[in-house]
């Protein structure tokens, strides 16, 4: 088959061979008929070329930096052990159990970076016992935290540039000017305070958003362009923390920000600074390495609108429901066949918004047909939920 008649999700992951859809190289259906459905699907080599992607992307500018991979966005343990498994890659870590999973994973304190909002006292204290660096954004949690002596003294303080970029689109999925992070005109005054109450502010720490678009890319710079600035009067640099964002293709007609610019525009803004980038992604490393497959579980007609249920719902995969993120959805019996239908695609909670796709072009389908969603590698099996008791589902590493 040419090239171009493929369409844009056939690749490392997820591929068609000989008419048949694959994960990796096992054949859809022979998964679910091997662990059932809903089943979560990683393939690992993609999650390993991503890793050395990244480092291969900074290598090239002559930047020092770490990857610290955000535990949030899958923290299947198979996941977490190939990643370990790297050497080269710490946890980005956003609350005391995820800590505490990275720690039994066999990650050191000194391989664990912390960034969490809304940080309890009980919190700062566990962070503190840790050993772990953390990354602060309100007087409250510095001044709290110094008071608990903390066996690292050496905090980061993070900022919210004001600049919004990604998915940022709603309250939901952007990152600009809402409860994360300080305004950069109150950087000084944290500053200041830190190293009052005896603490050292060592990296400047910034997550613009999630899923940075080729089209972000002179807001991008203009947002590293403050942190830089602000980097600037911080005695002990010895890092930035660029977080995460970089993203990958939703639909076949998205334009993520690529890793290359990604990595040129980090070092357009901070190679001056002679520091250590620290970066911390979630989805660029496995949400384009993970597929969900489900089964369809009925067909009907209602009102001039054809449903196909499915045997998942919002609490398997919060994509579409939460953040009105779409999915690719594509037919394992026919993955390249004529999209003659349209579908609406509904989960099976008693929940009006359980739906993951409307007026979806796919070919026909059958109670008993099997569907992927993809990618959905990322921020699927982490943010689940049980509810109705209908959130069972199996997650493979293939
Ligand atoms: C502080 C921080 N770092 C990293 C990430 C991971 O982001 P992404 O999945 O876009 O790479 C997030 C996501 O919420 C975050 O809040």
């Amino acid at each position: 088959m040419p090239q171009a008649a493929l369409p844009w999700w056939n690749g490392r992951t997820l591929h068609v061979q000989h008419d048949s859809l694959r994960i990796g190289s096992a054949c859809v259906e022979s998964l679910a008929r091997e662990h059932g459905t809903p089943l979560y699907v990683y393939h690992g080599a993609q999650v390993t070329d991503r890793v050395n992607a990244m480092h291969a992307a900074l290598a090239q500018h002559g930047l020092p930096s770490r990857i610290y991979y955000a535990l949030k966005a899958n923290r299947f343990a198979p996941l977490v052990a190939l990643l370990r498994s790297q050497g080269d890659v710490g946890i980005d870590a956003c609350s005391p159990r995820e800590i505490a999973y990275a720690l039994d994973a066999g990650f050191s304190p000194a391989e664990i970076s912390v960034t969490a909002s809304c940080l309890s006292t009980r919190d700062l204290s566990y962070v503190s016992q840790s050993g772990c660096h953390l990354n602060l954004d309100t007087t409250s949690a510095i001044e709290r935290y110094a008071a608990l002596q903390p066996a690292e003294r050496r905090i980061g303080l993070r900022v919210d540039t004001g600049i919004e970029t990604g998915y940022g689109v709603n309250q939901k999925t952007s990152y600009a000017r809402g409860k994360l992070g300080m305004m950069p005109e109150d950087f000084d005054a944290a500053l200041l305070g830190a190293s009052a109450h005896g603490l050292t502010v060592d990296t400047v720490h910034t997550h613009l958003g999630w899923g940075l678009r080729a089209s972000d890319d002179a807001l991008i710079a203009r947002a590293f362009a403050l942190v830089a600035e602000l980097a600037e009067r911080v005695p002990a640099l010895t890092t930035i923390n660029v977080g995460g964002g970089l993203g990958g293709r939703l639909v076949a007609d998205d334009a993520p920000l690529g890793l290359e610019r990604w990595a040129q525009l980090v070092a357009d803004a901070f190679g001056h600074l002679k520091v250590t980038i620290a970066c911390e992604p979630g989805t660029f490393l496995v949400a384009e390495a993970g597929a969900l497959v489900v089964e369809v579980a009925s067909v009907w007609q209602k009102r001039g609108v054809q449903w196909a249920g499915i045997d998942a719902n919002f609490g398997t995969n919060l994509y579409a429901a939460h953040y009105g993120l779409p999915h690719e959805i594509i037919a394992a019996r026919s993955p390249l066949g004529d999209a003659a239908h349209e579908y609406s695609i509904a989960g099976n909670v008693n929940e009006s918004g359980d739906v993951f796709a409307r007026d979806r072009a796919l070919p026909a389908l059958d109670a008993g047909d099997l569907l992927v969603l993809y990618p959905a590698g990322a921020y699927g099996s982490s943010m689940s939920s049980d509810h109705c008791l209908r959130g069972n589902f199996t997650e493979v590493l293939a």
